[in-house]
C-alpha cells in the first residue's frame, strides 16, 4: 500500500470540485492545475502585470524580479549549476525545436549522425528531421523490441552499434507518452557521452515521475512543459549546460535577445536573454514555480508508489476483461496504459467512455511511427497522475467492461 494521501492531494484542485462527473485520465496529455497555479497567474494579472526587463517603473521591476526568481526555482528543481542554463520556451516541442535548429546551425555537418528512439513523441522526430536533408546529417533510430506481454523496450545492442558510429547527438525520451515504458536513461546517456555525443532529454512526461538531477544526470539538455507538471500551458523549460547552450544558434530573434542591432548584423546577448525573443509567458513562468513550490511538499517517492498502485490495480482488472489488446506492460511503467478492443477503433471506445465522462485520449498520441513498428492504427491511452482515486480506477474498469460489451453487440 502506499502511504500517500491521494484525498488530500486531490482537494487542492479546484476542478475536481467544480466538475465533479469527470474522471479524468488524460494526464499524459495535460494535468489539472492546483489552486496555488491558479492563484500566483491570477495574482500576477491583477496586481502585478507588467512586461519584464523593460520598464523603468516599479511594475516592472517586480514583474522581472518575479519572473527570473521563477527561473531560480527551476534551477534549483533540477539541481542546475546556474539559472542563467535555464531557458523559458513555450513547451518542449520549441525547447527540442530550438536545440535541433541550434546545433544544426552551428555544431553539425553533413555526414554527422543524430540517434533518436522508436519511442519518440513527433517532437522530437520532426524537429531534427527539419534540418536533416538541408544540413545533409543522417537520423538514426534505436529499434523496438520485447512484447506487450513483457513490455516493449529499446533494442540496447542495436544502440551500443549506432553508438559505434559516433553519433553527435543522441536524443532521447525520458519515459514514452505512448506505451508508458521508463527508458533507462541513466546508462545510455554515459554511453552516449563516453562516444563523445551531445546528449537531450524530451523530459516532457518523465517530468512528472522522476526529476533529474542535472549534476548527476549526463545530459546536456533537457527539456519539458509546464503544463504536463500541473503548471499552466504555453511555456516550458529548456534546460542546457552553459557551454553548449552558447553554441546553439538562436532560432528567434527579436526583443531582448540581443546586445546590439544594426541594418548590417546583430550580436548577441548574454545567456539566459539570448535564447529568449520576444515578451516571455511571464503570468505562466510564475505558475510553474507555483507548481513546482506545490509538488515540492509532497514526497515524491510516495507519489511514485501511489501511481504504481493505481497503474497495477487498472492493469491487474483489465486482464479480467475479454476481448482486450494491451500495448502497455506494467513493469517499468511511468503510470500509462495503453490498449484497444479487438476489432474496435479507438475512437469508439474513447467515445463511449467520454459519455461516462471518462476523459482518455484515443489516436496515435503523436508517435506516428512507433505505431507503424506496432503494427496497430492507434490506441486508447489511459494515463494517471496522483489525483486520481482507486475509486475511479474502479469506476473506470466497470465503463470499460460495458463499453466492450455494447462493442461486441
Ligand atoms: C514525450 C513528449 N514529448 C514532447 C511533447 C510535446 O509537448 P508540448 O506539446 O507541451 O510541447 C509531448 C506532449 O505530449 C510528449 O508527451
Amino acid at each position: 500500500m502506499s502511504d500517500f494521501n491521494a484525498a488530500a492531494f486531490r482537494q487542492h484542485f479546484p476542478f475536481f470540485t467544480e466538475q465533479p462527473e469527470w474522471i479524468y485520465l488524460d494526464n499524459a496529455a495535460t494535468t489539472h492545475k492546483p489552486a496555488a497555479v491558479l492563484d500566483a497567474v491570477g495574482l500576477f494579472y491583477r496586481q502585478q502585470n507588467s512586461n519584464v526587463h523593460r520598464g523603468t517603473h516599479l511594475l516592472s521591476e517586480t514583474a522581472t524580479n518575479l519572473y527570473e526568481d521563477a527561473r531560480t526555482c527551476v534551477q534549483k528543481y533540477l539541481n542546475a549549476a546556474e539559472s542563467a542554463e535555464i531557458i523559458f520556451t513555450s513547451g518542449t516541442t520549441a525547447a527540442l525545436n530550438q536545440i535541433a535548429y541550434g546545433l544544426m546551425h552551428s555544431v553539425l555537418k553533413a555526414g554527422d549522425r543524430v540517434v533518436i528512439s522508436a519511442l519518440e513523441h513527433h517532437a522530437n522526430i520532426v524537429s531534427w528531421q527539419l534540418h536533416c536533408q538541408r544540413f545533409g546529417v543522417i537520423l538514426d533510430v534505436i529499434p523496438l523490441q520485447g512484447d506487450a506481454a513483457s513490455g516493449y523496450q529499446l533494442d540496447l545492442n542495436a544502440y551500443n552499434k549506432l553508438l559505434s558510429l559516433n553519433p553527435k547527438v543522441v536524443s532521447l525520451t525520458q519515459v514514452s507518452n505512448a506505451l508508458g515504458c521508463i527508458l533507462p536513461l541513466e546508462n545510455m546517456l554515459l554511453a552516449a557521452k563516453a562516444c563523445g555525443a551531445i546528449t537531450v532529454v524530451d523530459g516532457a512526461q518523465g517530468i512528472a515521475w522522476q526529476v533529474p538531477d542535472m549534476q548527476t544526470l549526463a545530459a546536456d539538455f533537457y527539456c519539458f512543459s509546464a503544463h504536463k507538471l500541473y503548471g499552466p500551458t504555453g511555456l516550458g523549460v529548456l534546460y542546457g549546460k552553459r557551454e553548449w547552450l552558447e553554441k546553439l544558434t538562436p532560432l528567434l530573434g527579436g526583443g531582448e535577445m540581443i546586445e546590439h542591432v544594426s541594418f548590417a548584423r546583430s550580436r548577441f546577448n548574454q545567456l539566459p536573454a539570448r535564447l529568449e525573443a520576444g515578451t516571455p509567458s511571464i503570468a505562466a513562468a510564475l505558475g510553474l514555480a507555483a507548481a513546482i513550490r506545490f509538488i515540492s511538499t509532497f514526497d515524491a517517492e510516495q507519489i511514485k508508489s501511489y501511481k504504481r498502485l493505481l497503474l497495477k490495480t487498472f492493469h491487474d482488472g483489465i486482464q479480467h476483461i475479454p476481448g482486450i489488446n494491451l500495448l502497455s506492460a506494467q513493469q517499468n511503467n511511468a503510470g500509462i496504459v495503453t490498449l484497444n478492443v479487438q476489432g474496435e477503433h479507438p475512437a469508439d471506445l474513447a467515445l463511449l467512455l467520454n459519455e461516462q465522462r471518462i476523459a482518455v485520449r484515443a489516436g496515435q498520441h503523436c508517435a506516428m511511427p512507433l505505431f507503424e513498428l506496432l503494427a496497430v492504427p492507434g490506441a486508447v491511452r489511459f494515463a494517471f497522475a496522483p489525483y486520481n482515486q482507486l475509486t475511479e480506477v474502479e469506476q473506470c474498469l466497470n465503463a470499460l467492461t460495458q463499453a466492450v460489451e455494447i462493442l461486441a453487440l
